[in-house]
């Protein structure tokens, strides 16, 4: 069992306590329902056996309240005792994870257990993206209700159980079971507590075409919060936090990952308190958050995530893989071979004609591609991004014909078809708004903010997710569209909806809607591949995930750049998930000349494409290209299904390097870029990881064998570089003994 709870007697009181022990392969998590009824947290760290409540102490800190139930104890304080679920109003006065208010303006929670239970399965969230385990043998969740007897709130706190992977989720759900109209001000599904060590905070910051550079920075005193504030998880900040010893390495070392299965706004950080206790937590963003919690209704949060290494930042990211990889994408293309793809963007932007089109669908199929994609341009009066989404019938002008009659025309040259569309979007010229301005979000009497010329719909209404849902069904319904890249360019501002009676649910709705109409879309195509995308990687999460198994990394397609940015979504995502195209030179965000081996091994980082006019290359360059395809399709499942290992820094090594290695550890593809040149180089080996130990690996290239223990001790040969961002592919494979 992974999952226990066993009755104790507290050591100070003499009185009955419950503790609740969750076990996964090599990491335990421990809780104690205290004499008072108050959930502390004991412990989440390394596998250990029996109990820790020896770790509370109780002193008298001063400044710190007791609360009423505590009476006279004045060395009881929820100040300073670890809490699994902080709430405000309890006198601990570091961040909470729960914020209420009641009728009368009065925000303070008290919550005392009530029930657990534990069974087998992993549970599931009613209209929200979560972890799932098909085989209830292979999970379990434990429940714990705590209530609030005056508010008559209780709060379930969900427990999901993934032992083999080392994850733990975490689900909190609220319900009103009193008289009184509730608000939500606050709400962290996760939140946990060190006692002890020395840490330092990891996450994730960036911007459109440049998304999730790494930030390691030590945990003080000072908390340290990031976030989104713009309706969607962003571009600025992802929703993974690290939290590391400060000793822990890629090799070794202690380490903590939370990462939100949510796609709208979030916060998350960590502070350390004056006595050593650092406070890890992450949840929905408190900005434009008030949700209504009327009588009788319940709320549920989105999932956190959590998982624990005792062996460094390579196994923390391999446990959010699997987990990704296996329990949050669904559907045929979670582990199918995904289609290697063109994409008109970079080729023509809204240039969009049948001709060049077709053009493109003919160089396609020479390069042995699988499917084409028809990107922004296609539909309504769409000739720059001034007008036309919401308007989702295609410009027969531009198209000569039906959508249908491009998608025949696609398919007669053996290629598969695939399109782009933006969905939650509305531009003011377009017919949809014409006739249903309130349908965006938009503030009465206000001018709206705008970006990119373009609205936000408003997806808590129920009418707009049903208008969405048909005409998507109807693109969808034209022929046989494999592929679908759903865009979302803007942040949302101006949160107001016709329909809500308090904005301070919007946010949230929008989500939901958001949620129930990529829901309907898997249950009606389930053979769709959807690729999220927002501006590139600006919607890069678990909750997006759910629903379309890959996302468009970033807008940026420099070789050199993505190395950076794929790397930083290394550590809270597996590369099944990352869609990376190779493009044309100069690149065109930033004119960069790469070589095309460069981009190719770059853009082998999980689903795989091109961005680009191949009518533009020379016949040598389509030939690289075809060699690359084989490559590719050669390696896909090592790529895709294979263990990930980052094997150095973009940022702080001269030579960029990763590998994937297969699950019996007998097969390796390594891939490097070489930043740094010199005119006179030493040699330089690159270490490996992820070896079977003392075997033998030959290198298929040129058949020279190695023996794995000083692979992983000293490394394998890289030439030096010799002109700008040389590239390197190894691949290695075990000899039989
Ligand atoms: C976003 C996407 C691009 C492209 C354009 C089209 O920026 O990230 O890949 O689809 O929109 O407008």
């Amino acid at each position: 069992m992974s999952v226990n709870q066993e009755e104790i007697i507290d050591r100070r009181t003499g009185k009955k306590t419950i503790v609740f022990t969750i076990h996964t392969a090599h990491t335990t998590y421990q809780m104690m329902a205290d004499p008072y009824g108050y959930l502390l947290h004991l412990y989440y760290g390394r596998r250990a056996e029996g109990t820790a409540d020896y770790l509370l102490q109780y002193l008298d800190h001063g400044f710190s309240g007791n609360p009423g139930i505590a009476g006279d104890d004045r060395v009881y304080s929820l100040d300073a005792l670890p809490q699994e679920l902080p709430f405000e109003g309890s006198s601990d006065y570091r961040s909470p994870a729960l914020v209420v208010e009641d009728g009368n303006g009065t925000r303070s929670v008290d919550l005392h257990f009530e029930s657990c239970s534990i069974r087998d399965g992993k549970y599931h969230l009613d209209g929200l993206p979560a972890v799932y385990e098909e085989q209830d043998d292979r999970a379990q969740t434990l429940e714990i209700v705590l209530a609030d007897p005056c508010l008559r709130l209780k709060a379930h706190l969900l427990y999901g159980v993934l032992p083999e992977l080392d994850i733990i989720t975490r689900g909190l759900i609220l319900e009103n079971h009193g008289t009184q109209q509730l608000h939500l001000d606050k709400v962290l599904p996760a939140s946990i507590d060190f006692l002890s060590g020395s840490w330092d905070l990891i996450t994730f910051h960036g911007k459109h075409a440049g998304e999730r550079m790494l930030q390691r920075t030590p945990v003080g005193t000072i908390g340290q919060t990031i976030g989104s504030r713009r309706g969607t998880s962003s571009h600025q900040y992802n929703p993974l936090l690290i939290l590391a010893d400060r000793s822990a390495t890629e090799a070794q070392g202690l380490c903590y990952a939370m990462e939100f299965v949510y796609s709208g706004g979030f916060t998350a950080g960590a502070e350390q308190d004056p006595f050593g206790t650092t406070r890890m937590q992450m949840g929905i963003a408190e900005t434009d958050f008030r949700y209504p919690l009327a009588p009788g209704r319940c709320f549920t949060a989105p999932e956190v995530i959590m998982t624990c290494s005792g062996e460094g930042l390579t196994k923390l990211s391999q446990n959010l893989h699997r987990c990704v990889r296996d329990h949050v994408c669904r559907g045929k293309y979670a582990h199918a071979p995904r289609p290697i793809l063109l994409n008109s963007w970079e080729a023509c932007y809204m240039n969009i004609t049948r001709e060049n089109l077709l053009k493109l669908a003919d160089e396609a199929k020479d390069l042995g591609l699988d499917l084409l994609v028809v990107d922004d341009g296609w539909f309504g009066r769409r000739e720059d991004d001034r007008s036309s989404l919401g308007d989702w019938t295609a410009n027969r002008q531009k198209l000569g014909g039906t959508l249908g009659d491009l998608i025949r025309e696609v398919n007669s040259r053996g290629l598969k078809f695939g399109i782009w569309v933006e969905p939650e979007m509305i531009s003011e010229d377009s017919d949809l708004y014409r006739s249903h301005p309130d349908w965006a979000l938009r503030i009465p009497g206000r001018e709206p903010v705008r970006s990119r010329d373009q609205l936000v719909l408003d997806l808590t209404r129920a009418d707009v997710v049903d208008y969405l849902w048909k005409a998507l069904c109807s693109i969808l319904d034209e022929g046989p569209v494999e592929y679908l890249k759903w865009d979302y360019n803007r942040s949302i501002s101006d949160v107001f909806s016709h329909r809500a009676k308090d904005q301070g649910s919007v946010l949230y709705d929008y989500m939901l809607g958001l949620y129930d109409l990529l829901e309907r879309l898997n249950q009606r195509y389930p053979d769709l591949l959807i690729e999220g995308c927002s501006g590139g990687g600006g919607r890069f999460d678990a909750g997006m995930l759910y629903y379309t198994p890959q996302i468009w990394c970033s807008d940026n397609t420099d070789a050199v750049n993505r190395l950076a940015i794929q790397y930083g979504t290394s550590f809270g995502y597996p590369v099944s998930c990352i869609s990376a195209h190779v493009s044309a030179v100069p690149n065109e965000q930033n004119g960069r000349v790469t070589p095309l081996f460069t981009r190719g091994i770059t853009a082998m980082y999980g689903s795989f494409g091109y961005e680009m006019d191949p009518g533009k290359l020379s016949p040598g360059e389509k030939d690289e290209i075809r060699s690359q395809v084989r490559t590719y399709r050669e390696m896909e499942r090592l790529i895709t299904q294979g263990s990930y290992y980052r094997l150095t820094s973009p940022f702080t090594d001269s030579v960029s390097a990763w590998s994937f290695v297969s699950e019996d550890q007998k097969e390796v593809l390594v891939h490097a870029v070489i930043l740094d040149i010199d005119g006179n180089p030493g040699p330089h080996c690159l270490r490996l990881a992820g070896l079977n130990h003392g075997a033998v690996y030959r290198d298929t290239r040129t058949d020279i064998a190695y023996p794995s223990d000083y692979l992983i001790a000293i490394g394998i040969p890289v030439p030096a570089g010799h002109g700008d961002w040389q590239g390197l592919q190894i691949h290695l494979v075990q000899e039989e003994t």
